[in-house]
């Protein structure tokens, strides 16, 4: 498939990237392309990479070949040397870049010990030095934000599934990523806690340029919020498009074998 092309800088590029786990190839030869304050969805069978992509963005793998940019800059890889040559990103290359990616999984992850707003103001005061009135009051509007003003002494473990990722989204937020990953948030929940959560992620996605990385199943809310689907399928993208398009009329087979599915 040729290189997709965005107008404009690239918040986000995958250039020729391939994973491998083990003699497994998960993502093989990938490129991708996001621009600056779009949302993309990304659909396609259990199995065919999207966690992984996601994974990558956040540091959490290592790409085996290719090379990883963020805002044009590499981000998998530094320049290294007179030439700069192209080595593996080390820790004092990533740590800021990596502030810049939120993602909010599947599972909360809250820490069980600490109060709502003490979840929320942890990164932004050990992670970007804020000091404690500061991110109260940055995890108090968004607390608001995601409908949990009065919550904020609350333990996690008192929370319903759904107030849980929505503190969840308040953390990742609070430190006013660039790029936000999600990756089916709404999976582990109850089918009536779903709609709360997509309620304060269509807020998001309507009230800041973040752009938006996004893997779910709910394909009203990816019609919505999205600016472009990319259906995957074996570590590759199989096509892509607006999601009026790719999910009304899908051009492969796979896409549409894919979409009964889950409907
Ligand atoms: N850390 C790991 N070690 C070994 N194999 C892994 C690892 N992480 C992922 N894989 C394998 O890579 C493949 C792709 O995984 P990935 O989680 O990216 O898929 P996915 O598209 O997100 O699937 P799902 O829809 O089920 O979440 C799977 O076969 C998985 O078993
Ligand atoms: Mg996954």
């Amino acid at each position: 498939m040729p290189i997709e092309t965005v107008p404009g800088p690239e918040k986000v590029r995958f250039d020729r990237v391939t994973k491998r786990f083990g003699d497994q190839t998960v993502l093989d030869g990938l490129d991708l392309a996001v621009a600056p304050g779009e949302r993309v969805t990304l659909i396609g069978p259990s199995g065919s990479g999207k966690t992984t992509i996601l994974r990558l963005l956040m540091t959490l793998e290592r790409v085996t070949d290719g090379v990883v940019h963020v805002d044009g800059e590499p981000f998998s890889h530094m320049p290294s040397g007179p030439g700069g040559k192209l080595v593996p990103a080390d820790e004092r290359y990533l740590a800021p870049r990596r502030r810049r990616v939120g993602m909010v999984f599947q599972q909360f992850n809250l820490f069980p010990h600490l109060s709502v707003l003490a979840n929320v103001t942890e990164a932004p005061r050990h992670v970007l030095g804020l000091d404690a009135d500061e991110a109260a009051a940055r995890a108090r509007d968004l607390l608001g934000l995601v409908g949990l003003a009065d919550k904020e002494d609350a333990h996690p473990t008192r929370l319903s599934g759904g107030q849980q990722q929505r503190v969840a989204i308040a953390r990742a937020l609070a430190m006013r990523p660039e790029l936000l990953l999600l990756d089916e948030v709404t999976s582990a929940l109850d089918p009536e806690l779903v709609a709360e959560v997509l309620d304060v992620l269509r807020d998001v996605a309507a009230g800041t340029d973040i752009t938006m990385l996004c893997v779910t199943h709910e394909m009203a809310f990816a019609r919505d919020v999205s600016d472009r689907l990319l259906m995957f399928d074996r570590g590759r993208v199989l096509e892509s498009g607006p999601p009026g398009k790719l999910l009304d009329a899908p051009e492969h087979e796979r896409t549409r074998e894919f979409l009964r599915s889950i409907r």
